[in-house]
């Protein structure tokens, strides 16, 4: 005999319940605590790895606590910032954190068109578009202060990345950052012996770079190819590094990049 009992208790207070996030339901859409929808499973599971609400929620707001912190580092506040670029935004897991900026003009763009649709459609203070594998974007030169790119120079081919950031310093104002994670010395145990003989040496290592651009494909990124060849070889210098300082995406090394003049 089945175990089932019917509840009348709805499935957003169910959901609530189990994750003790602050949930509820607008129509049929599941909405946070500030009153944002939240995108379906598979978009999650596309930017976050799984799709768990929590952490999604959470997730979210920790890259916004690293945004913040490692700007305040270098004395500089987000909000004074004027444009921005959330670059492989997905379905904007950190910048539907950032609308309490009124003042900051909000962009974000990525690959996937159904992470961009839903963006568009539900998270309306900030402008979103899609962009291609390889560069260039449809963004003037020098349109942003601040461009941050969570866990997308992850899944980038070392063409891709040299041409990626080439881009990022395109769009950048002159005296603009750039903020990005990796996968660095934490995730040596990813390696086989070999990669991890050519990561003591201070080659990137790219597994499955036949998926470029989707999570299969992935980079891991000695700090010494970073500073000595990605940023010099972009017009960029290495402003900051933290190790495994992205805290919205365990346990990524951070890196702030100022423009090499
Ligand atoms: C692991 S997800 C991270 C998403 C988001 N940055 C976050 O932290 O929630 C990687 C994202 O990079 C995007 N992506 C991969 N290659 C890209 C490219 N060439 N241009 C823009 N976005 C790209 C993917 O579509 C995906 O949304």
């Amino acid at each position: 005999m089945s175990s089932f009992k019917p509840t009348n208790i709805p499935i957003w207070k169910r959901i609530q319940d189990r994750i003790g996030v602050k949930v509820s339901n607008k129509g049929a859409k599941l909405i946070d605590d500030s009153g944002l929808p939240i995108p379906g499973a598979e978009l999650r599971q596309g930017v976050a790895g799984n799709p768990d609400l929590k952490w999604f929620i959470d997730g979210g707001e920790l890259g916004v606590k690293t945004i913040v912190s490692v700007l305040g580092k270098q004395g500089i506040e987000f909000g004074s910032k004027e444009s921005v670029l959330d670059f492989g935004c997905g379905c904007g897991r950190v910048l539907r954190h950032l609308g309490q900026y009124e003042t900051v003009h909000l962009h974000g763009t990525d690959i996937s068109r159904p992470s961009i649709a839903w963006c568009d459609a539900n998270l309306d203070f900030a402008m979103f578009g899609t962009n291609r594998l390889h560069p260039p974007t449809r963004y003037r030169s020098s349109s942003f202060d601040f461009i941050y790119a969570f866990s997308v120079f992850t899944h980038l081919t070392h063409e891709l990345q040299t041409l990626w950031m080439a881009e990022m310093r395109r769009l950048l104002k002159p005296d603009g950052l750039l903020l990005i994670t990796v996968h660095g010395d934490h995730y040596l145990n990813h390696l086989s012996e070999s990669e991890k003989a050519a990561f003591y040496n201070g080659r990137l290592v790219i597994k499955r770079g036949e998926s470029v651009g989707s999570n299969r494909c992935a980079a891991f990124h000695p700090q010494k190819f970073v500073a000595d060849s990605l940023a010099p070889g972009t017009g960029f210098k290495v402003v900051d590094f933290i190790r495994e300082g992205a805290l919205g995406n365990p346990k990524q090394d951070a890196y702030l990049f100022s423009a090499d003049a």
